[in-house]
This record gives C-alpha cells, structure tokens and sequence, in this order.
C-alpha cells in the first residue's frame, strides 16, 4: 500500500471511457481526427518521456532552465501551502519548486493527470526525496474532474506547464482556464508554461525528430485505439508528420496513410476507408506571444502577474492572478 492517497476518477479504461463516441466523431469528419488526450497509455507516457530528451525537442530544457532560474524567488513570492499540478506527467520539472517548497511552507503537492501508473511512480520517488511532504494523487481529467481536487486552508499554487495548454483548441483551452480560475482563491496563483512562436524550422524539427520518437508516440494512437475498441489499424501503414501553420500559429501533427486502407472497429460496428496521401489529424500545439498569451489569459478572468522567458524567448511561463 501507498503511504500516499490516490483518488481516481476515471474508470478502468481511463480516458478511454468515452473513446467510442470521440472516435467515432472523429473518424467520421471530412479531415479525419483523433484526440491527443489518446496519447497517453503506459507506452505512450513512456514515449512522451523519451521526446523530452530529445536534442531537437527544446520545450522540456528550456522551460526548465526558466524554472531554476525563478523558482528561489517564485517561492517566496507565493510562499505556497498547496502546490496542484496539471497534467504532472512524471513531476520531473517540477522537483527544483519543490526543493524550495520544501523548506518553506509548503505542505503539499497533488499531482493531477489521466495516467495512473505514472502519478503512482512519480508519487514514490517524491515520497523518499521529501519524507514530510503530503502527497495526494489525483487520476482525472482536467477537462472534467478539476472541482474534485483535494482542498486545505493555505495559498495554493497551480502549475500548468509543459505547454499542455498548447495542445488544446481555443474553446476547449478556454473553458479550461475558466475551471482554472475557480480553483483560485484570492491570493493563489496559476503559474502557466507556453511555447513561443519562432522560426518554423525550429519548431518542425522540434516534432519531427531525427530519431523517429515522436513518430513512434504519434503512431501508438492507432495502438491505442486498436486495444480499446478491437480496431486492426495497420500502424506500419502509416506515417508520422507535423508541420507549421503560420496562419493559426500552431503545430499540426498528422498521420498519413501509406496506401488506401479500410480500417474495422469492431466495439463500433464501423468501417473507416482511409485513402492513400490521406490524414489523421492527432493533435495541435499552439504557440504563443506575449500578446496572445495576456489575451488569452484576460478572457479567461485573470491577470497576468508576470511573464517570465529564456534570453531566445522560445519559452514563456506566466504568473497568473485572479484578479
Ligand atoms: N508536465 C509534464 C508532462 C507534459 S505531457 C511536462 O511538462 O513534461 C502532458 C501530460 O498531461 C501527460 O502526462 C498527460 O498524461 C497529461 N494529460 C493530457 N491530457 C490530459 C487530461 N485531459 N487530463 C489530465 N491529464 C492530461
Ligand atoms: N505539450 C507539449 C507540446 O505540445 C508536449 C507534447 C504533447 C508533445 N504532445 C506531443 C510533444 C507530441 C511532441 C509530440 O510540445
């Protein structure tokens, strides 16, 4: 047993509970679609890890470095009693805050994200790092299961980094922010990690690396979806792509069918035909200025306190406010 409570809200299958409808919605649209939230099974997860390491994949190091830099003053600043984290992946990024914390006040960390084993991992190495630190794991969905997180007396600090944010469509991303802000009394904070626009070939080889990982992350989707619903995907059939849009400031990643292909879904009782040259469209990653950043982060009813950036300007964190 756990020296640790996890609270999940998800079923058995995970995100995947309401896959059969979201698929079906998808694969049915003139532009083929998946939802990235499909990413993260145990491989998948794994895989994410191995793009942060990646030499082209410059968000994990650069938002890092900006988070060692700050994170001294950042603490003393907010002096945090609870520290929630938004898709906390492995809470890797986050160790230097709670180093800080540590010595501070802060009593707390809840790590929030859809995959259950690596909440559970990240919670057992934090609990030998930091013996005195509460943990409080939560399995959900941060588009659904934000009003189920563990509250306490004390200043909270959210965290949402990662660029996560990036990787919503602008409506979703806003009622996300708006279920953010009522997580926030006055005096809390939201600290919110984006990727910067910049030049196109830096971000395209961000997401198209040498290696092929993020090929191999992009194609586990099909894996995924073959698993959950009894699909017969031919993953070898297919080929990753992300490219720039300039006009909507964003990463698209694809999945391009090799050959024609007629893909069954069994759990669905469907037939999907896929032609040749054809895409998939599994996911966006949005890029900010600090424009579009204040804007977005005004619509949602907060302020930005500040802004903090890499000396390249590649990376962006904001320290939000509700009021
Ligand atoms: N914060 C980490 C991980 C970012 S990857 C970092 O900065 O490196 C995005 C993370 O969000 C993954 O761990 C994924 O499992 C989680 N995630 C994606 N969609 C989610 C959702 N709808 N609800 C909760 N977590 C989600
Ligand atoms: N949110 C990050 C980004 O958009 C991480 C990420 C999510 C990612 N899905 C990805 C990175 C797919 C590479 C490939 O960069």
């Amino acid at each position: 047993m756990p020296g640790f409570p996890i609270d999940v809200h998800l079923g058995e299958h995970g995100l995947l509970d309401s896959i059969a409808d979201d698929v079906r919605r998808g694969l049915s649209a003139s532009q083929k679609f998946l939802l990235p939230k499909f990413f993260y099974d145990e491989a998948g997860s794994n895989l994410f890890e191995q793009i942060t390491d990646l030499p082209e994949y410059y968000p994990t190091r650069t938002e890092l470095g900006i988070l060692n830099d700050i994170s001294a003053d950042l603490m003393k600043r907010v002096a945090p009693h609870d520290l929630v984290e938004l898709g906390s992946g492995s809470s890797t990024k986050t160790r230097g805050l709670l180093d800080i914390g540590y010595r501070m006040v802060l009593a707390r960390y809840i790590p929030f994200d859809v995959s259950r084993t690596i909440v559970e991992n990240a919670c057992e190495d934090l609990q030998r790092r930091y013996p005195n630190l509460a943990l409080h794991g939560v399995i959900g969905d941060f588009e659904r299961h934000l009003g189920l997180i563990p509250r306490a007396e004390g200043r909270r600090l959210v965290l949402f980094i990662g660029s996560t944010i990036g990787n919503l469509e602008p409506p979703e991303r806003l009622s996300l922010l708006t279920g953010i802000r009522k997580l926030l009394s006055p005096g809390d904070f939201l600290l919110l990690g984006m990727d910067m626009v910049k030049d196109s070939a830096v971000l395209e080889a961000a997401y198209n690396d040498a290696a092929g990982v993020t090929a191999a992350f992009n194609l586990n989707m099909l894996n995924v979806i073959n698993n959950a619903l009894q699909a017969d995907f031919n993953v070898e059939e297919f080929r990753h792509r992300a490219h720039y849009n300039h006009e909507l400031d964003r990463i698209e990643m694809h999945l391009y069918a090799r050959s024609d292909q007629s893909v069954h879904i069994t759990d669905l009782d469907m037939t999907v035909k896929v032609d040749k040259g054809e895409s998939i469209w599994t996911e966006s990653s949005h890029k900010f200025t600090q424009e579009t950043a204040t804007s977005m982060i005004q619509e949602a009813g907060m302020s930005l306190d500040t802004w903090y950036t890499d000396p390249l300007h590649y990376y962006g964190l904001a320290l939000i406010t509700t009021s």
